[in-house]
């Protein structure tokens, strides 16, 4: 498979991740096939992915007369046997073992032998990926950034078994995109989650300790070290939830306490305060 072969692209899962990376490719030309188990999921992938189009339209990023272009090429399916005619498949499904596993058997008997597959897991070894299927050196994680059409990093990286000519076509193929890929070898956390979930933790033990208030903490960082955002409001964005079970991934993968999960973070989860999602984590929203 060369670069310049890759003219279709499927997305498996069209979640708040999966509706952004099909949002990236069909704005940069690709073909895209956006799978999702049910028609609904669908529906509000395309909803959003047009009100996004809408705000490009109006920030200049996009004309008008592109933006039903672009939703010309997204086909969205709920049979997963219309993902054979794909060149380069993403899949971002949920954060779950048992899914992932699922989704990549059945996409690895469908997809042509020479696709590369690549998985947008957050803290999911890639070469414990990789292993799951038939390609494990076409196999290569692509970790974009939420909101995948706003930010600008996509960590590509090798698992063990990857082939240098699958994970330079990655490489390229993201910059196609009009983003900027990192290399990264596998390891827990990537880099984006091993240096930023110990920030946040911290964050939250100086809060827990009574060291000062989340406002406090967050000023510290955005007037001190120009953070756009503080730690808290960032943890808040990410979701509490998401934030101790990456922080589980790092302390399981690398077996060093200073990955211990903040108290008072699971104790905010086990409270329902997950940050924005539930209108309530270090802060509050109305
Ligand atoms: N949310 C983030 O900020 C973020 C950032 C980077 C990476 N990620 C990673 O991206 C992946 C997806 O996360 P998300 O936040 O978009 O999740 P999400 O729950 O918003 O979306 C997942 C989608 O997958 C669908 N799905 C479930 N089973 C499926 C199947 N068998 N086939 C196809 N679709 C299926 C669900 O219906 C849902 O629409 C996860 O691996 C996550 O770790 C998330």
């Amino acid at each position: 498979m060369s670069l310049d072969s890759i003219k279709t692209v499927a997305v498996l899962g069209a979640g708040t991740m999966g509706n952004g990376i099909a949002h990236v490719f069909a704005r940069a030309g690709f073909n895209v096939i956006l799978r999702d188990v049910d028609q609904r999921y669908l529906d509000r992938a395309l909803d959003t992915i047009s009100k996004n189009l809408d705000r490009e339209v109006k920030k200049g990023k996009l004309t008008e007369s592109e933006k039903p272009a672009v939703l010309a090429r997204l086909k969205p399916v709920t049979d997963m046997a219309a993902i054979a005619a794909a060149d380069f498949a993403v899949e971002a499904v949920p954060e779950k073992l048992e899914i992932k596993r699922a989704v990549l058997a059945e996409a690895d008997k469908i997809l042509r032998p020479e696709v590369i597959l690549a998985s947008n897991t957050s803290s999911i070894s890639i070469t414990a990926l990789a292993a799951l299927t038939s390609r494990p050196d076409r196999f290569v994680g692509m970790h974009f950034m939420n909101p995948v059409p706003v930010m600008a990093l996509v960590e590509v990286i090798r698992a063990l078994q990857t082939s240098d000519a699958a994970f330079n076509i990655t490489m390229e193929l993201t910059k196609k995109l009009g983003k900027t890929p990192v290399a990264v070898n596998d390891a827990p956390g990537f880099v984006s989650n091993r240096v930023l979930m110990p920030l946040i933790n911290e964050a939250a033990y100086c809060v827990m300790e009574g060291v000062a208030t989340p406002e406090a903490v967050d000023a510290v960082m955005k007037l001190g070290m120009n953070h756009p955002m503080g730690p808290l409001e960032l943890a808040d964005f990410i979701g509490l939830d998401v934030c101790v079970d990456i922080l589980h991934v790092l302390h399981d993968g690398l077996g060093d306490p200073k990955y211990r999960a903040c108290p008072l973070l699971k104790k905010y989860v086990a409270a329902g305060w997950l940050g924005r999602k539930s209108s309530r984590g270090f802060y509050r929203y109305e």
